[in-house]
């Protein structure tokens, strides 16, 4: 299946998936990767990878309908089975949602339904929570409140900061969980029916909870 990721950063989910395609844990391609960021450090990624990479500086659009058109047009070109997003820092409008709906999926460092949006590991450590962690999900036009595929959590130590909860959840749980869901999706495993995710032909009642390498 040919795969675009959409980046704004870093990229190291980006990195996670372009090692799992490199090393056949999924049933794929990255034939592009987008950023919305000039900067983005996730670009080098892909060029060190042979992955064509763009870029469309959002801050160059008038407002967000332009940007997501183009922002369209340049994954169809690429022809995807699937759209990835990993740390697009964009709100999506909700024609582009409905144009990839059913293969668009994101990832956010939190155990969805817990804390939606910006700061989470912040808003983790404020509460005091005994766990955190991340999530993989079907995006709708309901932001980071599409149906759930997988999470994953770690516990939250004493001793965590912000930085070194942010950097666990990446390392431990992220850069885990996001190659195994765009497996499932790739081998045709996953999908979105009637508005619910299923794994294997069956609607998950809860994601599927990973707790190291193995299980589904
Ligand atoms: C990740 O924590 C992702 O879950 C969030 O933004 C961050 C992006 O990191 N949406 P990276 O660009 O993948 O390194």
């Amino acid at each position: 299946m040919r795969l675009v990721v959409l980046i704004s950063g870093e990229g190291r989910n980006l990195q996670a998936l372009i090692d799992a395609c490199a090393e056949g844990r999924i049933g794929g391609r990255i034939a592009r990767v987008i950023s919305s960021r000039a900067e983005a450090p996730g670009l080098a990624r892909a060029v060190a990878a042979g992955i064509p990479a763009h870029c469309l500086p959002h801050e160059r659009y008038p407002d967000r309908e332009r940007f997501d058109q183009d922002l369209a047009a340049a994954i169809d070109e690429a022809r995807p089975g699937a759209v990835l997003l990993a740390g697009f820092m964009r709100i999506l409008t909700p024609a582009f949602v409905e144009h990839f709906q059913g293969r668009l999926l994101n990832i956010h460092p939190s155990l969805l339904p817990k804390y939606p949006g910006l700061h989470t590991h912040r808003r983790v450590l404020e509460a005091g929570d005994q766990e955190h962690g991340a999530t993989v999900h079907f995006v709708t036009s309901d932001l980071d409140g599409g149906p759930l595929i997988v999470r994953g959590a770690i516990p939250v130590r004493p001793d965590d900061t912000e930085r070194r909860l942010a950097e666990r959840v990446m390392v431990e749980v992220e850069q885990k969980i996001y190659p195994r869901a765009a497996a499932w999706f790739a081998a045709g495993r996953l999908a979105l029916v009637a508005g619910r995710a299923c794994l294997d032909g069956r609607a998950l009642e809860a994601p599927v909870t990973l707790t190291g390498a193995g299980g589904t």
